[in-house]
């Protein structure tokens, strides 16, 4: 074995080591003799540094039962296997996209050539990485001038998806999306500002006011693998959008609890159907009358995520609706919890200029 260590054994690795080992992170999983016999050689023999080691080290231990190396069996087959979610149709492009992270580069990307790519490295800093805090070691979050650690989930996830310079066209800017001084937000950075959200299922609760209400989500509520059992985190699933459930977002579908299922893990489907709120949500989603071909999905009229224009998640879908005869296309409010309101659109070239409600 010693032979072996002196393979990867350079200058940077033995002052990396003082330094890791001084820092002695002993709350990392991946630093404790008890699960690493091999201490960092379970990693670094026949290391490449240049580009986070891709994840075929990682899937070793984190992948199927039979690629656990000799010797750390006893200990980790209780470890789950992530490769079944990064096979399926929408993942992380760790698989797909080998070679483009630097140890050395600094996110959010900043030049608008450079290829998007997400590594396990990206995600998780391997020295410091822990059950009891899985950001440990990644930095990002911006305050002021500084970078600060990372202590939340959605702080990681806009290292590549807020101001990247490389974003794809129809992305969008999460930060922005879901910035707390917008008009509507799903409650990810805090608490929502709708207090009538007549839809939602317990435990999900405008404010907190017991201890077991849940007033603030993580992307990875809706973000994640389909199967309930795998492991946690965003690494895939079989829905489209990497959701956890099942969300249709076109024109003409018939509504039934499986096209739009994520919303409804949180939004009570007879609630939304019986008009509890929008006086004529059935007849826009379930197609009453005019539309015989089906209804229209929540993505026609809802982000997902937050608008910075209206109120109650209001974003019209510009794949189906456009301008009223007038030119315009916007909602507008009356009164606060009212459910009155009127649009100013044109969809299935029925013209609202505006219609009320
Ligand atoms: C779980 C696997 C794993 C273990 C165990 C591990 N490392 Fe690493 N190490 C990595 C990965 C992955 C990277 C590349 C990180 C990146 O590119 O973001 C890395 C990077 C490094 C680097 C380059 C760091 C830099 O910032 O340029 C050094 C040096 C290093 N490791 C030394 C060690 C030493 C010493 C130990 C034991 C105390 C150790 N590693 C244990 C996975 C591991
Ligand atoms: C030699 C085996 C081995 C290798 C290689 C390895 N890990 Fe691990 N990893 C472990 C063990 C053992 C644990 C602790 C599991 C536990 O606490 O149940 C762990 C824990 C983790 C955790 C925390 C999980 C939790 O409990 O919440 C993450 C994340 C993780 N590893 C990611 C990685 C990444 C990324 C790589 C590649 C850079 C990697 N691992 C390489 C064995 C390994
Ligand atoms: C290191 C960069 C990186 C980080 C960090 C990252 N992602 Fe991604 N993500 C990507 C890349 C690259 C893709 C592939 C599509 C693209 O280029 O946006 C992607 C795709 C996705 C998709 C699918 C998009 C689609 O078009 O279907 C979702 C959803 C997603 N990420 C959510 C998250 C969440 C939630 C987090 C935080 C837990 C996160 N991402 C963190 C790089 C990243
Ligand atoms: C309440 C559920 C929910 C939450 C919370 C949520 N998302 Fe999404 N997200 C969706 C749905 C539904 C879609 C697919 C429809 C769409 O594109 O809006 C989506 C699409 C995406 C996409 C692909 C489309 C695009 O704009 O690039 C990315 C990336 C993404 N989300 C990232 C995130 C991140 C990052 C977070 C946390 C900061 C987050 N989401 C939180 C429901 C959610
Ligand atoms: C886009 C970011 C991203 C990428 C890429 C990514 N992960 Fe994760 N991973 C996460 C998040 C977020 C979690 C959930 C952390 C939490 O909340 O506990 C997670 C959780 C995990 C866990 C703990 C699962 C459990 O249920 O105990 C392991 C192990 C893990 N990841 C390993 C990996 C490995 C190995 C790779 C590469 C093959 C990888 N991850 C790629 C974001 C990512
Ligand atoms: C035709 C446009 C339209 C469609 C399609 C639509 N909504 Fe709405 N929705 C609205 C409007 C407008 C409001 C605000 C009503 C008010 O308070 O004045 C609203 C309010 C809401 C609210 C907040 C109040 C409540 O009921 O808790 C939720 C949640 C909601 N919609 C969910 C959904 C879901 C889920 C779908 C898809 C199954 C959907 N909506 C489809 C227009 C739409
Ligand atoms: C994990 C739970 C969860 C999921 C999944 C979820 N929501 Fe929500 N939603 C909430 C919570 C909590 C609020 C309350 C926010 C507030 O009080 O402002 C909310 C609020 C809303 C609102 C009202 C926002 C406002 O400010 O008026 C709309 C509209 C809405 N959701 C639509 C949707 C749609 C459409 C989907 C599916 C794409 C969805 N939700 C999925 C938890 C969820």
């Amino acid at each position: 074995m010693g032979f072996r260590y002196i393979q990867w054994l350079s200058l940077p690795v033995i002052v990396l080591f003082f330094s890791l080992s001084h820092a002695a992170d002993k709350s990392s999983s991946h630093l404790d003799k008890r699960y690493m016999s091999d201490g960092c050689a379970s990693c670094h023999l026949g290391f490449d540094f240049s580009n986070g080691g891709g994840p075929s080290k990682c899937i070793s231990c984190h992948g199927p039962a039979n690629s656990v190396p000799q010797g750390l069996s006893s200990l980790t087959t209780q470890l789950k296997d992530l490769t079944k979610d990064f096979s399926k149709n929408y993942r992380h492009p760790v698989f797909d996209k080998r070679g483009v992270h630097s140890t050395k580069e600094g996110l959010p990307e900043t030049d608008p050539s450079t290829p998007r790519h997400a590594e396990c490295a990206d995600c998780h800093s391997p020295h410091y990485v822990s059950s009891a805090n899985p950001f440990a070691g990644l930095k990002g979050k911006r305050v002021g001038n500084f970078t600060a650690p990372i202590t939340k989930e959605y702080e990681l996830c806009y290292l590549c998806h807020a101001e990247s310079a490389n974003l794809p066209l129809k992305s969008t800017n999460k930060r922005a999306e879901f910035n707390t001084s917008n008009p509507s937000y799903h409650p990810v950075e805090g608490e929502g500002k709708n207090l009538a959200v007549v839809s939602l299922i317990r435990p999900y609760r405008e404010k907190k006011t017991a201890a077991n209400d849940i007033s603030v989500l993580k992307c990875g509520d809706c973000h994640g693998s389909d199967d309930a059992n795998a492991p946690r985190g965003p690494h895939g699933s079989k829905y489209e959008g990497l959701l956890v459930d099942n969300f249709a977002t076109g024109d003409g579908i018939q509504e039934n609890s499986y096209a739009y299922a994520v919303c409804y893990r949180c939004h009570k489907r007879s609630s939304i159907l019986a008009n509890e709120s929008f006086p004529l949500h059935s007849r826009h989603i379930a197609g009453e009358r005019n539309f015989k071909g089906g209804g229209t999905s929540c993505h026609t009229c809802h982000s997902s995520h937050g608008s910075a224009e209206n109120r109650y998640l209001i974003r019209f879908n510009r794949d189906y609706v456009s301008e009223s005869s007038t030119g315009k296309l916007k909602f507008v409010e009356k009164g606060t919890y009212a459910f009155h309101g009127e649009c100013w659109l044109t969809c299935h070239g029925v013209d609202h200029n505006p219609k009320s409600y």
